[in-house]
């Protein structure tokens, strides 16, 4: 289709006042429209096609596992894919984290997370915990929980009456930094903001806090000031409360280690 003309189908599409290619195939770090346009892909590689398109191994993977079983339900079965693919995962986490949970996307992930930490709390006898606090200037997905945690105010602001109240605290934004310091004499405030926070709303009501190691889709790869998530540990392990990296942008070997939080202690 021409260029300038919108799309004439039946996609719903994200801009309707946006032209869309259509894209035929990718190789590598290209895709390649209907017309042979070339198109070097930074908008997949972040989100999910970390290792290119087209890959041989993978092709050959999902072939031999559809020719087996196309799709087990987790609530009846497991498959060996799934068994081998959490020790993987178990094998490149952090230590003590000893199992994966298989969702369909990074929203659900985080809405699983922030389920599984408020039945940890009632489990543990602290049923008053139900409160995350996350981050502005974040984004933790797009469905109604994940976007509660969100610090998007735009994607935020035509949803605020379906959400719930979440806490957010302020970015570790050191190129602009919320206390206006300079690198140099940062003490950390970012990170101390996380304890006011806490007992602002009372540390008896927050089950977990979630951040991205290093923010992705609202700032472009924030990286924490050196100390920051040692301080955000130490304080949460003060007041019980749970945290939760949301590694959907950064994890699996995209910042040069397994998981981002691999480059704090
Ligand atoms: C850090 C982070 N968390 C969650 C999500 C949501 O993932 P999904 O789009 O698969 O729901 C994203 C998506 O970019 C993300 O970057």
């Amino acid at each position: 289709m021409a260029r300038g003309t919108l799309n004439q189908d039946h996609v719903f599409y994200r801009n309707p006042a946006r032209f869309y290619p259509t894209v035929d195939r990718g190789r590598g770090v290209y895709l390649y429209d209907t017309d042979g346009k070339r198109y070097l892909d930074g908008a997949g590689g972040a989100a999910l096609a970390a290792i290119g398109h087209g890959v041989k191994d993978i092709e050959r993977a999902i072939a031999r596992q559809l020719r087996k079983v196309a799709f087990t339900h987790g609530s009846q079965f497991t498959s060996e894919a799934a068994v081998t693919l959490a020790g993987r995962l178990v094998a490149l986490a952090p230590a003590g984290l000893n199992r994966a949970y298989f969702v369909s996307g990074g929203s659900e992930a985080v809405e699983t997370a922030v389920k599984l930490a408020r039945q940890y709390q009632v489990d543990r006898g602290q049923p008053s915990r139900f409160k995350v606090i996350s981050r502005w200037t974040s984004y933790h997905g797009n469905t109604l929980g994940a976007l509660a945690l969100s610090g998007h105010t735009g994607r935020r602001q035509y949803y605020l009456p379906l959400i719930g109240h979440t806490p957010h605290i302020v970015p570790a934004y050191c190129y602009r930094c919320p206390f206006g310091l300079a690198p140099a004499a940062c003490a950390l405030d970012c990170a101390a903001d996380l304890e006011k926070t806490i007992l602002y709303e009372g540390p008896e009501s927050v089950s977990a806090f979630i951040a991205e190691p290093v923010v992705g889709a609202t700032a472009g790869a924030l990286v924490p000031p050196s100390g920051y998530f040692r301080k955000i540990r130490e304080i949460c392990d003060r007041y019980d409360v749970l945290f939760i990296a949301d590694e959907v942008m950064t994890g699996l070997g995209r910042t040069g280690k397994a998981f981002a939080v691999d480059h704090w202690d």
